[in-house]
């Protein structure tokens, strides 16, 4: 098949067109953070009580959760960036595999639905493009607090066993810092009886997130961000009224990137410096000059030059900003060193870069880049959310003109992001047809 045949199919399936190498200007606005408010949605499911949050982005993942809390007898409205959720009836403890299956964030609903019913049966979250994604360690966690759990054609069942009224604090120890095991069992543990320490926990700022609004339902949890998290179980939570969710670091992250591939200076706000320490350290070792105040960061390109990355559990740099970074250096003067260490499969963006002109040699998760003077533009795919993001940094940058499918993928991640970039002068139309 021709490029040109090619072109021409994908022209048919909806895209983003985008006609790059356009200066950049002005302010870009930064949404509430995708992985924390799908989680903290879940939360609700502790109390009977109403829980407010405000900031929440537009995003389809956002719908999604929607409907499999409505599904397990949720109340939920939406209106504009807040969310209200009231818990008091609910009339089951299994969300459909339907729904599941496609949000890997409610299966962390087992940990409240659990601590809450004293029962739950969630479908097993299936792997995605990115790796196989196992959830061995939510499971170990809830067994270790006294639950009684079976895998068995593809559902997860937890129960207490019986005469057993509530989980039982205890000490876990993680193999590894997962993020949704982390955020699984401290939403298990806050209504559990007695103590429980989280060892080896995950420190992202969305379990952070989750900790606050979790304390600000009446829980007693101290120490998250760090490795270990210390919880006093309460005997129930109540509402809360208000919560704002945390800027999208991922985005923010993203939206520097923009502006470091177009050499164009912008500011990009609302940011929380500390949630992206190590992107801001990369970003000045390769050439841009940050100047942070105290609601954003401004960004102004000089000559880009080529910087190794290796990802890693925060505050390490986060593997959802591999591929878009990638997309950076490709540009970048010299050689540079890529590795992605958190998923097995995540570097599926390096075929589409190169139809656009980039030198990338892939040796198993390790990608070496050779710097080009510029992309040219083509027809790309993303193939998960952050690939999508990492195309259409590629084609904001690239000579000519790149259509950019996967747009489910991204409608996932980044909200409303095409009328974002509009905003600031780049040349960028998404044909739905
Ligand atoms: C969260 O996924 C995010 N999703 C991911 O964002 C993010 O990439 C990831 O954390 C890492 O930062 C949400 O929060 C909804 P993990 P999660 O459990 O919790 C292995 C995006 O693009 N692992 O920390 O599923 C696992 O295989 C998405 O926004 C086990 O081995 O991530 C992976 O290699 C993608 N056993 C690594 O840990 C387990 O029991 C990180 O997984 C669990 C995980």
């Amino acid at each position: 098949m021709t490029v040109a045949a090619a072109s021409s199919q994908e022209i048919l399936k909806p895209h983003l067109s985008i006609d790059g190498s356009s200066r950049l200007s002005g302010v870009l606005r930064v949404s509430g953070a995708k992985n924390s408010a799908l989680v903290l949605m879940t939360a609700s499911l502790l109390t009977e009580e109403t829980v407010e949050i405000s900031n929440i982005p537009n995003l389809t993942d956002i719908a999604g959760m929607k409907a499999i809390l409505e599904s397990l007898g949720v109340e939920v409205t939406r209106r504009g960036d807040r969310i209200s959720l009231t818990a008091a009836n609910l009339s089951s403890s299994q969300p459909p595999y339907e729904l599941v299956n496609s949000l890997r964030a409610s299966f962390f609903s087992i940990g409240p639905l659990l601590g809450r019913l004293g029962y739950a049966r969630v479908p097993l979250p299936g792997g995605c493009r990115i790796g196989a994604r196992p959830v061995v360690e939510h499971i170990r966690g809830l067994k270790s607090l006294g639950a009684i759990v079976n895998v068995d054609q593809g559902l997860v069942t937890a129960s207490l066993p019986g005469g057993m009224r509530r989980l039982k604090g205890t000490e876990i120890v993680l193999d590894c810092p997962s993020v949704g095991a982390t955020e699984t069992i401290l939403m298990a543990t806050v209504l559990a009886e007695g103590k429980s320490t989280i060892e080896n926990a995950a420190k992202e700022p969305e379990v952070q997130d989750l900790a606050n609004l979790l304390n600000l339902m009446g829980a007693k949890i101290s120490g998250a961000g760090n490795s270990t998290i210390t919880i006093e179980g309460v005997e129930r939570l109540h509402g809360c009224r208000d919560y704002s969710v945390i800027p999208d670091r991922i985005e923010a992250g993203t939206f520097l990137m923009a502006a470091a591939i177009t050499r164009s200076t912008l500011k990009v706000k609302p940011v929380v410096p500390e949630h992206l320490s190590s992107v801001l350290q990369k970003l000045r070792d390769c050439g841009c000059d940050l100047n942070i105040d105290d609601d954003g960061i401004t960004i102004t390109p000089g000559d880009l030059r080529a910087v190794d990355v290796t990802t890693q559990p925060f505050p390490g740099f986060p593997t959802d900003l591999q591929a878009p970074f990638m997309s950076l250096m490709a540009i970048a003067k010299g050689t540079s060193v890529i590795s992605e260490k958190i998923y097995e499969n995540r570097m599926q963006h390096v075929a589409e870069l190169q139809r656009m002109g980039a030198s990338i040699r892939l040796e198993g998760s390790t990608a070496i880049v050779e710097g080009v003077p510029s992309l040219c533009g083509a027809p790309v795919t993303g193939s998960d959310l952050r690939a999508s993001a990492a195309m259409v940094l590629a084609g904001l940058s690239a000579q000519g003109n790149t259509k950019v499918c996967g747009l489910k993928h991204l409608d996932r991640g980044y909200d409303d992001i095409e009328a974002k970039l509009l905003g600031v002068g780049a040349r960028i139309e998404r044909y739905s047809n």
